[in-house]
């Protein structure tokens, strides 16, 4: 852990700042990015996220989803009007209250690490979150909370770089290297099966695909 990095508290804090204060697509979405921009690069992950849900699974069929860190439910609320059966978790009260006022699906606010579900889930994601829970334990047990909400057969789906060493990036990004992903995955069961780059712009993350076998 690195001094200059938020602390777990003050994490959480920025992140409900940010969700008061900025429209939908900059609360969590790429703040560098113009507003049609962002809508492009929701739409080029939402694709990504079907095509590799659809690889294993119907898309049409009603599966069990959990969004880990929903924001303000881009991703879920497409999904859950897609017929699926949605829950969405964040951290951020105002994220939550706008999903629960404004998106279909069901939503709590939670960390990611206290969550218990009433039941497993068939499809876990989690988009643009990991990298920003800067704490290795709190990220370990996250993601080690994330895997046990996958069932048998079930994929795990998380998006960060896929790199050798960790980046850190101002003091609310820590991209962790890939073998970390791998080792916390591994050790509760999950096995990789493969990465994919989002390919926009420069952006140098992907989504890391998990299965419970
Ligand atoms: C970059 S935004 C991405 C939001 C959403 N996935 C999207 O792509 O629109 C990161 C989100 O993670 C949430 N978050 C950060 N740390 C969290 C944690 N430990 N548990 C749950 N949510 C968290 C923030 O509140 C924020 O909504």
């Amino acid at each position: 852990m690195t001094s200059d990095l938020l602390t777990q508290e003050k994490a959480i804090e920025y992140w409900e700042e940010r969700h008061r204060e900025s429209n939908i697509l900059k609360a969590g979405g790429d703040r560098g990015l113009s507003d049609a921009a962002n809508k492009l690069f929701y739409a080029l992950r939402a694709g990504r996220l079907l095509e590799l849900i659809a690889r294993r699974f119907n898309p049409l069929s009603p599966l069990l989803i959990l969004d880990a860190g929903c924001g303000r439910g881009l991703f879920s609320d497409l999904l859950s009007r897609g017929g699926h059966i949605v829950t969405g978790i964040d951290s951020s009260k105002t994220a939550i209250e706008y999903c629960i006022d404004n998106c279909s699906g069901e939503y709590f606010c939670s960390e990611i690490r206290n969550f218990r579900p009433r039941s497993l889930f068939d499809v876990v994601y989690s988009i643009d979150v990991m990298f920003h829970i800067l704490d290795d334990r709190v990220w370990e047990d996250s993601l080690a909370n994330l895997c046990s909400t996958v069932i048998t057969g079930g994929l795990l789906i998380i998006t960060d770089t896929h790199l050798k060493e960790r980046w850190i990036k101002g003091d609310y990004i820590v991209h962790r290297p890939s073998d970390d992903y791998l080792g916390v995955t591994q050790q509760v069961g999950l096995s990789f099966k493969d990465f994919h780059p989002y390919n926009f712009g420069g952006n140098p993350i992907g989504f890391y695909v998990f299965e419970r076998p």
